[in-house]
Parts: C-alpha cells; sequence; structure tokens
C-alpha cells in the first residue's frame, strides 16, 4: 500500500490530474466529505488529508510514504530528512516581506510578523540585521494595521490580499511552488512502486508545461 499526503485546496485540486495521469483518481471528494483517508481508483494506492504545514512530518515520519507540499513550508523544516524529486510547479507564488504603504519611521528593532518563522530568521540574519519576529498562525497582514509589528513575511500572488490591507510587497524572499515529497525509507523499502509513480508524475508535469 502506497500511502500520499495532500492538504484541501490548492495543492489538492492542482494535484489532481497528475495523479491522474499516474492513474490514481479519489473515490471520494475531501471537500464535501468528512474522511482523512480517502481509497482510490487503485486499490494498491490511498490519500490521506492534512494540513499542509503538516504534510513534511507525516512523510519524515512514515505516516505517509510520498506527499506534495509548498517550498515555503519545506524551508520551515531545513532538517527534515525528505527526498525532494520533482518541482511540481503548483501553487506558485512568492515569499515576500511587507509593511505599509505609508510607514511612520521605524525606531529600534523591526518587528516582523509571519508564520514562516525560519525563512523571516534566515532572510535577515544573512542580511546582518537584527529583528524580533513574532510568530503567527494567519492573517498576518492585520498586524502591521494594528501596530504589532512594522513588517510581514508572507506569500503572495496577485497582491489582492496586500492591497486590500494597504500593505505593499517589499522585499522578494524565494520563489514558492509545490513539490514532491518521500519518506527515505519508503524510497529503498518500495523502491519500484514509487520509481514508477514519481516518473508518471514526472511525465504529467512535463506534458501540461508543454501544453
Ligand atoms: P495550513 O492549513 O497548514 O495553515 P495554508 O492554509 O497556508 O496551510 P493553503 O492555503 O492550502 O494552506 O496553501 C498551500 C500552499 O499553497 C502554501 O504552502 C503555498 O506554497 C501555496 N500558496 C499559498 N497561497 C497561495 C496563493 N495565493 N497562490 C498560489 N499559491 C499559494
Ligand atoms: C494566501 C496567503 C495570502 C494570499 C496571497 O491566502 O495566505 O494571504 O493567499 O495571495 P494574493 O497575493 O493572490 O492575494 P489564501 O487565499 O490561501 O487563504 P488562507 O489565508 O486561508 O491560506
Amino acid at each position: 500500500m502506497l500511502t500520499l499526503a495532500l492538504s484541501k485546496g490548492r495543492i489538492y485540486k492542482e494535484t489532481l490530474p497528475l495523479l491522474k495521469a499516474a492513474g490514481i483518481e479519489p473515490l471520494d471528494d475531501p471537500e464535501t466529505c468528512r474522511k482523512l483517508i480517502l481509497e482510490t481508483t487503485n486499490p494498491n494506492v490511498r490519500l490521506i488529508i492534512v494540513r499542509a504545514s503538516d504534510v513534511p512530518t507525516y512523510v519524515e515520519y512514515g505516516g505517509a510514504d510520498i506527499g506534495v507540499a509548498g517550498k515555503d513550508v519545506l524551508l520551515e523544516h531545513p532538517n527534515a530528512e525528505l527526498y525532494e524529486p520533482i518541482d511540481l510547479k503548483i501553487a506558485q507564488c512568492k515569499l515576500m516581506t511587507a509593511g505599509r504603504e505609508n510607514e511612520a519611521e521605524i525606531t529600534g528593532r523591526l518587528k516582523v510578523a509571519t508564520k514562516f518563522v525560519e525563512s523571516t530568521r534566515r532572510f535577515y540574519a544573512d542580511k546582518g540585521q537584527q529583528v524580533d519576529i513574532i510568530k503567527l498562525y494567519g492573517s498576518m497582514e492585520l498586524a502591521p494595521l494594528v501596530g504589532l509589528a512594522d513588517r510581514i513575511v508572507d506569500v503572495v500572488d496577485t497582491g489582492n490580499t496586500l492591497r486590500a490591507n494597504g500593505l505593499i510587497p517589499m522585499e522578494h524572499i524565494a520563489d514558492i511552488s509545490s513539490r514532491l515529497v518521500v519518506n527515505k525509507a519508503s524510497m529503498k523499502m518500495k523502491h519500484a512502486q514509487i520509481q514508477k509513480f514519481i516518473e508518471q508524475v514526472r511525465w504529467a508535469v512535463e506534458e501540461r508545461n508543454n501544453d
């Protein structure tokens, strides 16, 4: 049995066509049913539905053999023992700093609110700038508006969320897309099955990019 970990929402939607190309179609829709384990048209493959930020943990510790995770999430797990064989080029966005358009002069240490603590720490450390990082779990855009922080670090795609909250993108930290990740022990123990799956998905990604 091969277990694949996916998160609901954009990663699930954008991964479905790639799974289909590998002959795998879920028998239930996780957006409408409450099941967390989904059987598929391949009796040897099942999907588990987890939070996007939990995918590396499930895969590293063997709760799943394979997963799909955003690079933003993987960057928060720099020591995770995982293979990352394919850039699926889905859920593409950028990790950026952002702040108020007309911000007052900042005195003292910069306060940065984010759920991406590791990437933020590394970004400012590389610039040699000491900052105070405030860990949040969502709605980061609020932080500068209510005086909790001077800046945020978040993913940006269209920029609509920033604009709607009077913020502007400032510095580019990383280009983000989702990656296939594989448990290291599974890669050895289920080599033939995983290798075949990787090749089918790789082919589907190339075909889609040629369209
Ligand atoms: P969690 O539930 O663990 O807090 P989340 O709510 O951030 O995670 P999603 O919104 O489904 O999860 O995002 C999944 C991934 O999609 C992110 O890790 C990121 O790589 C990418 N992503 C996030 N926002 C966007 C966006 N607006 N456009 C494109 N890709 C995005
Ligand atoms: C994500 C992310 C940003 C937004 C950026 O939120 O948290 O706020 O997308 O995209 P934009 O630049 O196109 O506005 P999402 O829509 O996934 O909602 P979430 O906060 O529930 O994850």
